[in-house]
């Protein structure tokens, strides 16, 4: 469905940097990141086969504290919030939906409507219940009748309180990941599975697009891991690798599901430069290059959005939300690199939004420190800071300088 177009402020004055009226200023969460106790989640099992360095457990056991961060929500003055349904608490067995799971659920987004904060919604944010794991998988292709079925029950008990939906999170992360390299869960390294899956996915996300539509007229799409890939120098096999990233993680699946978004989820992070390494086995013979002072190695380009954003642009009349975008760190509440980090990249999102990239929304990665996936809890990732021991909430400097520039709709 077409989202209508905002009106431009227009304040290019001054030294302030504004952005279009309406914009939606955010942050971006996931559930089984955050939630805490998803023991009927395949990734749970995945922990408890050692396969990641720490376990989820209580996680930010946002589950029971949900009315707290909706408050710091409220102070950050966020009018957006990005969050996941987890699909294994709404549907624990086969066809069994959790009414108790369903009933949280929407006291949750309502809570978010009273604050109102517009609810994006995602539907399937990497982790599957154990039943589907276990009995179907991506792979096998009832997952799409299963999947399908999921997101008809979302929609008839939820979706009154949906603003924008993201079906899937890049799709190509689990893919990769869990059919290709096997460090994801279901851990197949199997070429074959993992077209059978990829073809699956994208079936089910235009089942949902079209099931979606049937109900409501809200925006649906997808995110995609949108890095900035660049080879430096001229070193050809660079080059090509370079390229061949960044067709695999984001053209390989935008054309298999081309026609069915209403707008283009940008998940950007870092600068992704693969290098020759003829010994590395996990990216056939190169490897990305690292920062050795970044706590997952992650080079921080804040250009890089901008030439994202522009090549988005000029591939694609869609909206654009800034759907993640964030920085690991091991700070403390002083937090300079994430303060920096968010000028720095929202100073070029503006310039791209300047030279006519129609970008809707940013939501930053993340409002809390969370579960990490693979990496457990050591990289932060929170404009709050989490006690783990405690669960206490503190905010950062970087919560209250994002405050500002929300407050400000942009840079000073
Ligand atoms: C994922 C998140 C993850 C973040 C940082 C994104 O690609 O959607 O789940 O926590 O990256 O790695």
């Amino acid at each position: 469905m077409p989202i209508d177009a905002p009106e431009n402020s227009g304040n290019k004055k001054s030294s302030k940097l504004l952005f279009p009226a309406g914009f939606l200023w955010g942050v971006a969460t996931s559930a089984y990141q955050i939630e805490g106790k998803n023991s009927n989640a395949d990734w749970w099992s995945w922990e408890q086969q050692g396969k990641t360095r720490e376990s989820s457990g209580n996680a930010c056991a946002y589950w029971d504290f949900w009315k707290k961060d909706h408050e710091l929500l409220s102070e950050l003055g966020a009018n957006s919030f990005r969050l996941s349904l987890e699909w294994s608490r709404i549907e624990p067995s086969e066809g069994q939906f959790s009414a108790a799971a369903i009933r949280d659920y929407r006291e949750i987004l309502q809570d978010l409507k009273k604050r109102n904060i517009k609810t994006i919604v995602t539907f399937w944010h990497w982790t599957s219940p154990i039943w589907f794991a276990e009995k179907y998988g991506l792979h096998k292709k009832e997952s799409v009748e299963k999947f399908l079925r999921y997101g008809e029950k979302i929609m008839d008990e939820l979706g009154d309180l949906i603003d924008i939906v993201v079906t899937i999170n890049e799709p190509m992360v689990p893919l990769g990941m869990g059919f290709l390299t096997g460090k994801f869960p279901p851990g197949f390294k199997n070429p074959y599975r993992f077209f059978r899956a990829a073809k699956n996915l994208a079936q089910i996300h235009k089942g949902l697009y079209k099931s979606i539509h049937a109900k409501r007229n809200i925006p649906v799409g997808i995110t995609y891991l949108y890095n900035y890939y660049f080879s430096a120098g001229n070193n050809i096999l660079e080059k090509i690798a370079n390229s061949a990233a960044k067709w695999f993680r984001v053209n390989f699946f935008s054309r298999k599901i081309k026609g069915f978004e209403d707008y283009v989820g940008i998940d950007y992070y870092r600068l992704v430069r693969m290098k020759f390494d003829p010994k590395n086995s996990n990216y056939f013979g190169f490897r990305i290059e690292e920062d050795k002072n970044n706590v997952m190695g992650w080079i921080s380009y804040p250009e890089g959005i901008y030439r994202v954003l522009m090549e988005v642009s000029k591939e694609s009349k869609l909206p654009i939300y800034i759907m993640e975008n964030g920085r690991p760190t091991n700070a403390g509440l002083e937090d300079a690199e994430r303060t920096e980090f968010l000028n720095s990249h929202l100073a070029y999102v503006g310039k791209a939004i300047q030279e006519g990239a129609d970008v809707r929304g940013y939501l930053h990665w993340s409002l809390l420190d969370n579960y990490e996936w693979l990496e457990g809890f050591r990289p932060r990732f929170g404009l709050v800071e989490i006690d783990y021991q405690t669960l206490e909430r503190k905010p950062r400097k970087s919560f209250y300088a994002y405050k500002k520039i929300i407050e400000n709709n942009g840079l000073e």
